[in-house]
């Protein structure tokens, strides 16, 4: 009977990654408990700070319509990190971004909270691999039954558009982790506007109108599946 219930759970939840895409309520459910992952051994926060650009990720709930996502770490004191995390709306250009707040548990493994009073005491964001210099790749998932699961995947490189050698770097760490690549969405990091307070990029090609998650992502999912 559990078994039954836990079942329909899992496909409320697919139901609403494919179907909930303008919901804002999407992670990428799989089936089973979390997976093992390598965490690493070290961590240097420190290293760790500063801007650091989307270059790929899972859909979830912040980036939906989304493009020119980036995060910026800051330490508060050397366990503490404020988060911010900006993009621009794709359709309106309207810029937005979220605060928040992580501590540092352990090597690689921060606990992030967006809402006051959220405690920060479970690892929701693992560090599976960084140079601190190019390339760091993220990982979250979250137990919802002993039959589901929720992830999250980020790429996150340095330069708004990384060498295709950086990228390699990183996918092979997800290999490594045997964690899927079907579900990752290269974010849109053109025609943005610079950080550094200057006017926006110019560049070739515009970004097309259309959400990246349902033309390429669900139907390459759905033939990976
Ligand atoms: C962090 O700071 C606290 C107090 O400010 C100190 O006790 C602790 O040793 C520091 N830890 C590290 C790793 O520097
Ligand atoms: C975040 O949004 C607020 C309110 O819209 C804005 O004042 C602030 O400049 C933004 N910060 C960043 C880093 O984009
Ligand atoms: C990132 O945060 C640091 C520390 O708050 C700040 O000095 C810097 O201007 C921020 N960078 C961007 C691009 O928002
Ligand atoms: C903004 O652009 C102008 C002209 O391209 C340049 O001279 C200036 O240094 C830039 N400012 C910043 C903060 O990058």
């Amino acid at each position: 009977m559990s078994h039954h219930r836990s079942s329909s759970h899992l496909w409320l939840l697919i139901s609403m990654v494919v179907g909930g895409v303008s919901l804002g309520k999407c992670q990428v459910p799989f089936p089973g408990k979390c997976p093992e992952v390598k965490l690493l051994d070290t961590f240097d926060a420190e290293a760790y700070m500063g801007v650091w650009y989307e270059y790929s990720a899972y859909p979830f709930a912040f980036e939906i319509g989304k493009k020119c996502i980036y995060a910026n770490y800051s330490l508060i004191d050397n366990s503490t990190v404020s988060v911010v995390n900006a993009a621009i709306n794709r359709f309106t250009g309207q810029a937005s971004n979220v605060t928040g707040k992580a501590k540092v548990l352990g090597p690689g493994q921060l606990a992030v909270a967006f809402f006051p009073g959220q405690p920060l005491t479970k690892a929701n964001y693992l560090v599976l691999g960084t140079d601190y210099e190019s390339y760091a790749v993220v990982y979250s998932c979250t137990s919802v039954t002993p039959l589901a699961n929720l992830k999250i995947v980020w790429i996150l490189t340095r330069q708004r558009e990384p060498s295709a050698e950086t990228v390699a770097v990183a996918k092979k760490i997800l290999e490594d982790n045997d964690i899927s690549q079907a579900f990752l969405s290269n974010t849109i990091q053109k025609k943005c506007p610079q950080l550094n307070g200057n006017d926006t990029e110019l560049s070739a090609e515009d970004a097309l109108d259309v959400d990246d998650f349902v033309t390429t992502v669900v139907p390459n999912a759905i033939e990976k599946a």
